[in-house]
């Protein structure tokens, strides 16, 4: 076994490291050549729902282009699939449910399942992942908002979503409580499977405006973060993707989170200011760089790098998933741009 590389988890706990860490939001994936082997004889949904290979793909970016840290190969729609959605696979959409959820017979007839049954693929996965990797492995989630616009709405704006909120109220908590409970279960079990962090996805908590998103979103993604400190204190970060949502991020913050980790369209300067030492930031090179020429990805690496500046606490990502065509070349040149640069901005 090699010395094990924890600077993403110190990174994370604010801790000193000698450089800063580097891992890419989706890096299992289409813009790997290796994983488009295993994606051509199995569907996504068998690749997810198989250890064996489930870990594989997660390792395969851990070899191939030497991030710091892992994230379990799943989606987050596996949760709503356990609640009773019927999941498949639309070959151009991604994934997608049977059938939403229309009414309050259909939020009844959900179940808040026991992961160790019901997602136990993920836990195995988990397990056999962490006895192969010298580096920390992440587990995830949706957060209750993401999940909840997934399992109202099949439209791309998630209109269905909104009038819910807006016009049944009562019942749109209905189902977010129910989420929520599932999602923190299933949180505190990948973190007992092994996780050594675990990150929540609020991919669509920015179409909310101030008072939807306080009340829908973030009230929800407080009582995830709770349950699980309440579990694990302060030993297993928590990372918050919040996407488009920066403009609050004081009221974030305050979801006791360890790690907030922001999109390309909010400055890393004044995110430092505005959080203070309070937590860790992760982020945030717009994805569409790493679609350049290396020269202009190494500018822009060097240039998200700066923006924080001096000191602890950033983790190098992108500001969202990493981009099917992305040539895997960039992507080496960015994880050793990073590696080799920001050595000087630590002491
Ligand atoms: O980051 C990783 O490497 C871990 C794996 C991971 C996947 N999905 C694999 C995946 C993670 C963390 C996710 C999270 C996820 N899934 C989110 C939140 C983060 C984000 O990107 O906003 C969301 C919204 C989903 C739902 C989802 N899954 C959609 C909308 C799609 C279709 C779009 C697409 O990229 O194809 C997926 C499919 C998906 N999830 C793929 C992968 C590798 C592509 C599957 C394939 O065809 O091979």
């Amino acid at each position: 076994m090699k010395q094990k590389n924890d600077i993403f988890l110190k990174a994370c706990r604010r801790e000193s490291t000698e450089r800063t860490p580097i891992w890419i939001m989706r890096q299992a994936g289409r813009y790997l050549p290796e994983y488009r082997k295993i994606r051509q004889r199995y569907d996504f949904l068998t690749m997810i729902k198989t250890p064996e290979i489930a870990s594989e793909v997660t390792i395969q970016p851990i070899e191939i282009i030497g991030v710091d840290a892992g994230i379990i190969f799943s989606d987050i729609l596996v949760l709503p699939e356990a609640m009773g959605l019927k999941l498949y696979i639309d070959e151009v959409g991604g994934p997608k449910f049977e059938k939403n959820i229309q009414n309050e017979e259909d939020v009844d007839r959900l179940i808040i399942p026991d992961p160790t049954d019901k997602l136990k693929y993920v836990l195995n996965a988990i397990e056999l992942t962490k006895r192969n990797i010298d580096v920390p492995l992440i587990g995830f989630s949706g957060s209750p908002w993401t999940l909840f616009a997934y399992m109202v709405d099949g439209s791309k704006d998630f209109r269905n979503a909104k009038v819910l909120i807006y016009s049944h109220s009562k019942l749109a908590h209905k189902l977010l409580e129910k989420i929520a409970v599932s999602v923190s279960r299933f949180l505190i079990s990948q973190i007992e499977s092994g996780a050594d962090a675990v990150q929540i996805f609020d991919t669509w908590g920015g179409i909310l405006n101030r008072e939807t998103f306080e009340e829908f979103s973030l009230r929800y993604i407080h009582y995830v973060v709770e349950a699980v400190k309440s579990k694990f204190a302060s030993t297993v970060p928590v990372i918050l993707y919040s996407k488009g949502t920066w403009q609050w991020m004081e009221r974030i913050i305050g979801s006791g989170c360890d790690v907030i980790s922001i999109d390309w369209t909010f400055d890393l300067k004044e995110a430092r200011e505005r959080v203070g030492d309070r937590v860790s930031i992760q982020g945030n090179l717009d994805p569409v760089v790493l679609l350049s020429k290396p020269d202009v990805v190494v500018r822009e690496a060097l240039k998200v790098i700066d923006r924080y500046g001096r000191g602890d606490g950033h983790i190098f990502n992108l500001g969202h998933g990493i981009l099917p065509e992305t040539p895997v070349d960039n992507v080496k040149i960015l994880v050793e741009t990073v590696k080799s640069e920001s050595r000087k901005y630590h002491k």
